[in-house]
Formats: structure tokens, sequence, C-alpha cells
């Protein structure tokens, strides 16, 4: 049987009890620190606790046995927060699992965090992470636009509960973001919140500009709050906020991480400090990912350099393609920044924060929703769904579909108009997906 509750084996690891792990920890070989492609293949797993397994089990269970009572009380202390840290072993699933601290050793790699939390839906790492944080009266600054479902549980759901919002928008300079958090700290800011690139106009956050406006506004430690940030459209490989100011990073792991369109999941990542503080609220509500999403994403990550290289090169092939063509108006890829009219603010903070253009841009066409919807509906290869970041090229109509709630004016501003094809491109053959895109353009 798996020996998951090993205390002596663990001791003996320096690992917490009841973690997986393993007993020699290979990150360096000399000087050379390893990659994370490298690492995703077997950091936090100790075969030896698993019958050799190569990979490891699924552990579909709801608790773990204690070796002893004065364990389980110690490690009790560690979930109640009576002990800072969290449970330094196994406990119940609602807390923790092998698979879950496995993979959430991986994420954290990525992004070089102290330490990382799987969540059960990219949304419910975002509604903890807040619900940690927030108490009636706090304000929460945040830049816009967020993912839909995220701006409702701010200004509609926490709103319900006396919390107050302010934001600026994804571009905004040092001194337009100076000046909101100026007059929201009139009272207590519980986190300032940013998503970059945002959902979905693509528009870029200098969070360089975010912490130095927050350093330069909340002078004393107590009152600074966090900087959280989701980086669900570039990371982890083109955009790694933490190095840039951020304290918190989220993530919908459903999208590059899940990578297959296959699951539900989400992550965060950042200090020790910040993670406890969530994990307790996890523990508290239940919102940790299932031991079978973990393991899946577990094997997601072993391909994700891979994955996310090559449909960012295909999207860089089928973005020049479609620039060019007598039917399409505009296309708005973070890659064609540094070239694009207008967009030098944009092109400055792209260059100082991403190393890459992503694979999820928007198409104009010329036209307006007969013609969108005519492209999409003769598209062969490229599926009509939302969602992003998988291995298959996908293709929505925001006006029509994700958006189809938003105020007309508010979609106006946001640049979501009625010829406008969302795009997420997968790992498919490029030309095979410019020819898809060539025949469909002409049906249009
Ligand atoms: C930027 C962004 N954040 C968060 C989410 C929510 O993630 P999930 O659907 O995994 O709850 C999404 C989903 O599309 C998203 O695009």
């Amino acid at each position: 049987m798996p020996d998951i509750e090993n205390e002596n084996e663990a001791d003996m690891s320096g690992a917490p009890a009841g973690s997986l792990a393993p007993a020699q920890e290979v990150e360096k070989i000399g000087a050379r620190k390893l990659k994370p492609s490298t690492m995703m293949m077997g950091h936090g797993y100790d075969p030896k606790l698993s019958e050799g397994s190569l990979k490891p089990p699924i552990f579909l269970t709801s608790t773990f046995v204690f070796p002893d009572a004065a364990s389980g009380k110690r490690h009790f202390e560690g979930v109640t927060g009576k002990r800072p840290g969290g449970a330094d072993g196994l406990v119940y699933s609602r807390f923790n699992g092998p698979n879950q601290e496995i993979l959430e050793d991986r994420l954290a790699i990525w992004e070089e965090a102290e330490d990382a939390l799987a969540f059960s839906s990219g949304m419910s790492a975002i509604a903890t992470l807040f619900l940690s944080l927030v108490r009636p009266g706090d304000t929460v600054v945040h830049s816009g636009p967020l993912y839909a479902a995220t701006e409702t549980l701010i200004a509609k759901v926490l709103g319900r509960f006396g919390v107050h919002w302010l934001d600026f928008p994804a571009g905004a300079t040092r001194e337009e973001i100076e000046a909101v958090m100026t007059k929201a700290s009139s009272g207590r800011v519980a986190l300032i919140y940013l998503e970059s690139p945002a959902n979905p106009t693509n528009a870029l956050v200098d969070v360089e500009a975010v912490r130095d406006a927050r350093d330069a506004v909340f002078a004393s430690a107590a009152e600074k709050p966090a900087i959280a940030i989701d980086n669900t459209f570039l990371g982890p490989l083109w955009h790694k906020p933490l190095a840039h100011g951020a304290d918190m990073v989220v993530y919908s792991l459903t999208k590059y991480a899940g990578g297959h369109s296959d699951l539900v999941a989400g992550g965060l990542l950042g200090s020790k400090a910040h993670m406890d503080t969530v994990r307790s609220m996890r523990n508290t509500i239940g919102t940790i990912a299932d031991p079978n999403t973990a393991w899946m994403l577990l094997r997601s990550l072993e391909t994700l350099e891979l994955r996310m290289t090559r449909a960012g090169e295909n999207a860089e092939k089928v973005c020049a393609y479609l620039r060019d063509h007598p039917k399409v108006e505009r296309v708005g890829y973070l890659g064609f920044l540094e070239t694009a009219a207008g967009q030098e603010r944009q092109a400055d903070i792209y260059r100082r924060h991403c190393s890459g253009g992503g694979s999820t841009f928007s198409l104009y066409l010329k036209g307006g929703e007969p013609e969108a919807f005519r492209f999409l509906d003769a598209l062969k290869i490229a599926k009509l769904a939302v969602s992003l970041g998988g291995t298959e090229t996908l293709a929505s109509h925001p006006a029509g579909m994700t958006h189809l709630s938003v105020p007309d004016a508010r979609k106006q501003a946001l640049g979501i108009t009625d010829n406008l094809v969302r795009i997420s491109i997968g790992v498919e053959d490029a030309d095979d997906l410019i020819a898809d895109f060539e025949q469909a353009l002409d049906k249009v």
C-alpha cells in the first residue's frame, strides 16, 4: 500500500510528515539550477512512498489515518491556525491530499513562488482569495476590465456585504493609478486586484507602476494592501508578475495550464504568509481541487512549455496571415504591439513584462455580426466554443456569447463590437489552420 503517512520516512527526508516530498529533491546539477520543464517530471513526488510507481497514484480517499493521537492533534493545530504554517501532515481531503500537494509544489516552480494552492476552479480561487481578505467597509482597488464573473463577484456579491471598489483602466500610468489609490486610501484597502492581459480587451497592466504607486500611497507596512493579479492569459510562460511587483498570482488552470479543455481548476501562488491566510479560508469553505483533477494537471504540466511554445508560434504565423487579408479590419494580437500605431504605452509594458504574445487574440472582420457569424459557421478545424488555452483552436463571438448581457455602452467602450471574433490558437499544424481561416474568410 502507498505509505502516505509514514512519519519516520517523512522525518528522514526533512519534509513535513505526510507530504510526498522526495527524500532527495534534485533541483540543481552542480551550479546549474534546473528549469521548470525539467522539474515538472518528478518534483514533489517520491516513488518509494507509492510502491515504486513512476507516476503518483490518484489518492481517492476522503480522510487520512493518523499514526497516533498526538499527531492528529498537531495536524489540527495547523489546520485551524492555532499553529502557523498549515497542517504538516495529511488530514482530510477538504484540507489537503497528496495529488494536490504535488501539484502545488510544481505550480510554485513556474514563478519561483514560495508556495501555491490548488482550487476547484479559477473562480473558486478568486472568490477564496477575496473572502480571505475583505471586511465590511473595505475598498478593493482593481484594474478594468476584469473577467466578467470577477467583476460580478467584486461589485455585486461583495457589494452586498458592504465592500466597495474603485478601478483604473488596464493601461493606466503610474500617476493615474496613484490618483485612484489615494482616493481609496481614505478607508481600508483590502486588496489591489489586477488582470493582465485583460479579458476580453487584451489590454496590459503596468504591474511595476502599480507596485510603485502602492508603495508611495501606503507608507506603513500595516496598511499596505497586497497586489494580486490574474495571469491566466499569458502565464506561466510569457508573463511572471511576481518578478514585477505582484504579491500573488491567480490562475484559471482550466486554460493553458490544464491545456486540453478537459478540466476546470484554479491556482494561487505567492508567499507562504499569504498562502497560509488563503489556505485557512479554503479549509473552511472547501474550494480545493479534487485529487483526479490535480492528477490530470500534473500530467498537463509536463507538456506545458511544449504546448504553449507551439501555440504561441502558431498564433504568430496565423496572425501574420490574417493581418494582411482584405476581409480583415484589424488583428488585436499582443505580438503586434511593437508596430501598432498609437500603442506606445502598451508596447512599453509589453517589452518590460512579457516574453511572448500568447495565442489568444481578437480578429475584427470588415462588416458586423452577419460577417462574423458566416466566418464562424464556415470554420472546419477551429471549433466554435468559448474558453481558451487548449490544444485545439477555438473561436467565439464575445458580443453574442460571453458578453451578451454586458450593456451596449460598456461593450462599445471595451471594443466588444459585432465584427469581433475571439480566437485561441492550439497546437495543430499552423498551415492547416491558415487554410481553414482562408476558406472561412472566402465564405464571408
Ligand atoms: C481571465 C480569466 N480569469 C478567470 C476565469 C475563471 O476561470 P474558471 O472558468 O476556471 O473558473 C476565466 C475563465 O474564462 C478567465 O478567462
